[in-house]
């Protein structure tokens, strides 16, 4: 059996290049071909795409997946899906997440791949139950991350629990794109050694050395890899597909895909990616390695942001300050993994202790949050005298957050009554309520046409 290979350009691959972008008439364009190619999946949904089709794209979330299910006839579709935070930036409540399930397999989708940002189980089990539960492929996610407590030992550990909850595959999500070669190698060996389940190696070329990661983990005895397309491969996105084809080509790891389909496929791609070029939202930085990424252990998308912040402050020149605070962080905060929503709070975090001159002077609400315990167990203690400093002797609890969350979704459903027309409507309200609800009434209840040209020149429209 050769390697299996993931297509991710139409989830992680616009994702990570041109912002979660792509329309459901641009996911249909090469279809037909992907779905004929011999992958073993095709990422089509989760992650951003749910919030970005309803904020951005005036489109139905829902929609896009049935449209794409009912083209996919030989491929399974996967989606990515974060624990008990769905696809949101909250904890939702059992049922939420139960339903969201079981909506999700019953409108196309086959193997869900599940994650916690701290790899925290307890966050997954309702989402891997659910999945159990309808039928569906389950996927666990370690969330990848270098620190002086993730070891391979403590992967390893974490494998075999994850096993034990009823995993169908083990995926190694290297978000940050921090993976060498031979750490790939190592993790990928002891993994083999210590659970049966199938391995799937999820990264990104940020550092531009991916592709030796992915043939190291391939030596090891990888099961799967995570490529995009190449029109949507490299820089922030996953290594090319169409470059493991000619390199295992013949091997024992032959993938076996079709080359005459993935060449139609990337003429067609092709053109979607030009369009985002040519208008902005897919910036040439992001196609070409970023090697500060491995310099500073931290993912592209964190250190744009940092910038960007620093930027509308006018202090760009405290960049260097700032990137030696986020580890400092980081390690006061129990080494959680960088990956959303932890990210962004380190982040903020770090900006805030260098421009007030004082550490944790300001505080943003998430990270008093995550130091109540309301994002979970941290992967090692967090600091108490800065626990202490920030949230003095509150309670701190230790059991899994959503324990305390009530269920929501009947209340919901009578609340919207008049306007959900489907437990998927009523899903959509549940993950982003104002965003669904704007999107919903648009869309059932359009406004009338107005007028509105001349008041723009009034005012000078921009
Ligand atoms: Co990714």
């Amino acid at each position: 059996m050769g390697v299996k290979i993931v297509e991710t350009a139409l989830r992680d691959g616009h994702q990570s290049l041109f912002a979660t972008r792509m329309t459901t008439d641009e996911a249909l364009l090469a279809i037909d071909e992907l779905d004929k190619a011999g992958y073993y999946a095709l990422e089509v949904w989760g992650g951003a795409t749910f919030d970005t089709c309803m904020r951005f794209l005036n489109e139905d979330p829902w929609e896009r997946l049935r449209k794409i299910r009912a083209k996919v006839k030989n491929t399974k579709l996967q989606m990515l899906f974060r624990g008990q935070n769905i696809l949101g930036y909250r904890h939702y409540s059992d049922d939420v997440v139960d339903k969201f399930v079981q909506k999700s397999l019953e409108n196309g989708i086959d193997i869900i791949r599940v994650f916690d940002a701290l790899n925290d189980i307890r966050n997954l089990k309702c989402a891997v139950d659910a999945t159990k539960k309808y039928g569906g492929h389950c996927q666990i996610a370690l969330s990848y991350t270098t620190s002086p407590v993730h070891t391979v030992d403590y992967y390893v550990e974490l494998a075999k629990k994850i096993e034990t909850m009823g995993a169908d595959s083990l995926c190694i999500k290297d978000m940050a794109g921090v993976m060498l070669p031979q750490d790939a190698f190592e993790l990928v060996t002891r993994l083999k050694q210590n659970t049966k389940l199938p391995i799937d190696l999820h990264s990104h070329c940020t550092g531009g050395m991916m592709d030796m990661t992915y043939l190291k983990a391939i030596e090891a005895g990888v099961d799967i890899i995570d490529c995009a397309i190449s029109p949507l491969s490299g820089g922030t996105s996953q290594p090319a597909t169409e470059a493991f084809q000619y390199v295992l080509a013949g091997t024992i790891h032959d993938p076996q895909l079709n080359l005459e389909m993935l060449d139609k496929a990337a003429v067609k791609l092709g053109t979607v990616r030009d369009k985002y070029l040519a208008n902005g939202l897919l910036n040439p930085k992001a196609m070409s390695p970023d090697p500060r990424v491995l310099k500073f252990q931290l993912p592209g998308g964190m250190l744009s942001n940092l910038m960007s912040q620093l930027k509308d402050q006018g202090a760009m020149n405290r960049y260097e300050e700032v990137l030696r605070e986020v580890p400092k962080v980081r390690k006061d905060m129990g080494y959680p993994p960088l990956v959303t929503p932890l990210s962004q709070m380190v982040g903020t975090q770090a900006v805030m202790n260098v421009m007030t001159g004082e550490r944790y002077k300001l505080v943003p609400n998430e990270i008093k949050e995550y130091l109540h315990g309301l994002y979970g167990q941290s992967p090692a203690p967090v600091d108490e005298v800065i626990r202490k400093k920030i949230i003095g002797d509150d309670l701190v609890i230790t059991h899994r957050p959503a324990d305390d969350l009530a269920p929501e979704f009947e209340g919901l459903k009578a609340k919207y009554k008049d306007l959900a027309r489907s437990d998927e409507d009523v899903l959509s309200l549940a993950l982003f309520e104002a965003v669904a609800l704007k999107y919903l009434t648009n869309k059932y209840h359009p406004a009338p046409a107005v007028e509105t040209v001349e008041f723009n020149v009034l005012i000078g429209g921009k």
